[in-house]
């Protein structure tokens, strides 16, 4: 891989996007030795432990939200990566669920925004999960039946909507912002050195088996002093974090279940990507192990218990999906928007390759109605 990466800085290819294809690949598939992956013992000279500030963040707090006492999460800084943190999954055992439920069934409701409204009535997607649930629970789920609604959802998106034809968010496309999600969120941001985060849109992704994400850089905030925050749950994926040029080479990391991601500082506008989602290591039967909802007694401490109802469709669902939402603060202290959108596209979309996609990079373009995201 080393030689690889060498080889086309050398030739001034587009490395990123060469390590994309090779990581996307499926026949044969990819060598994944050089991967990290900081649930195992992560290499010593890429990977160092992370300081955070655990009087930030009370247990109390931390526990209200599903997370374990700071103190006991395993946070690594990436070599070369200055401001970017890989917390490995610091949720309580049995909180996740609930997250999962909250991807599913509450934040694709409405008022917030999802890819199925921009082909069909608002009546339509009016209730995707009370539409999917039922067929996911069903035992002939999967086998020759049309995609539920569910399944076809790829984004969501909530607070400041983000506008993928402009690639801008505006004061007037903006609805409530999730409590929980912001409670999280300013919680992990307070424990990364972040006091203060306030949490003001979010981009949450579906993934199937053969989703990707392009290769892209978040700019469109307005602040880029304040950290992306990013939440993975159900299978794992090979996530690239590469540099400011589409020429630096990525480094290629392993994200599972319950695994937080920070980019801040110098790290807050890098190149990334997912080129590929992958099973959980363990195989589903364990992730669903780890992941059983708590018991109501534990879970009376923390978060609203997930039914088994809703556990049984949202299970069968993680079987085959991954989900990740990154939350964003917008606006920095006293900014604002600014009164008439700009002529041109100020925050570009540098991706070359469409959001999500299914065939080769490329194909679809970001304007597909249905395809994901690069913001
Ligand atoms: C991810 O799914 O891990 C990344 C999402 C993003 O970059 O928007």
């Amino acid at each position: 891989m080393a030689k690889m990466a060498a080889y086309m800085v050398e030739s001034g290819e587009d490395v990123f996007r060469k390590m994309f294809k090779f990581y996307k690949r499926r026949d044969p598939p990819p060598d994944l030795r050089g991967v990290v992956d900081f649930s195992s013992e992560p290499p010593a000279d890429k990977v160092a432990p992370a300081h955070l500030d655990a009087a930030a963040v009370s247990d109390e707090e931390a526990a209200r939200v599903g997370l374990r006492p700071v103190r006991d999460w395993r946070a690594f800084s990436l070599q070369g990566f200055p401001g970017f943190i890989f917390i490995s999954n610091p949720f309580l055992r049995g909180s996740q669920p609930f997250w999962v439920r909250q991807c599913l069934k509450t934040y694709p409701q409405k008022p917030n925004v999802c890819n199925l409204d921009l082909h069909m009535s608002a009546c339509d997607t009016q209730d995707i999960w009370a539409k999917s649930a039922p067929v996911l629970r069903s035992p002939s789920s999967g086998r020759n039946q049309p995609k539920t609604l569910l399944e076809k959802l790829h984004w969501v998106t909530l607070g400041y909507h983000y506008n993928w034809d402009t690639k801008t968010y505006s004061a007037d496309n903006h609805t409530p912002f999730p409590a929980d999600l912001h409670s999280l969120s300013a919680r992990v941001a307070s424990a990364c050195g972040f006091p203060g985060f306030r949490s003001e849109a979010a981009i949450l992704n579906y993934y199937r088996p053969d989703s990707s994400l392009g290769i892209h850089v978040d700019e469109s905030e307005l602040d880029h002093t304040r950290p992306l925050l990013s939440f993975s749950f159900g299978q794992s994926a090979i996530f690239l974090l590469g540099g400011t040029r589409r020429q630096d080479p990525p480094t290629a990391m392993l994200v599972h279940s319950g695994d937080v991601m920070v980019m801040s500082g110098q790290s807050r506008l890098l190149y990334h990507a997912v080129p590929r989602i992958l099973p959980t290591p363990r195989g589903h039967g364990a992730l669903l192990e780890d992941l059983r909802p708590a018991s109501p007694q534990q879970a009376a401490a923390m978060l609203e218990p997930v039914s088994e109802e809703d556990w049984m469709a949202c299970s069968v669902y993680i079987q085959k999906s991954r989900l990740n939402m990154t939350v964003r603060q917008v606006l920095g202290a006293g900014q604002s928007f600014p009164v008439a959108p700009p002529s041109s596209v100020t925050r570009t979309d540098k991706s070359e390759i469409g959001g999500y996609h299914d065939e080769d990079p490329g194909k679809r373009k970001r304007s597909d109605s249905d395809s994901a995201n690069e913001t």
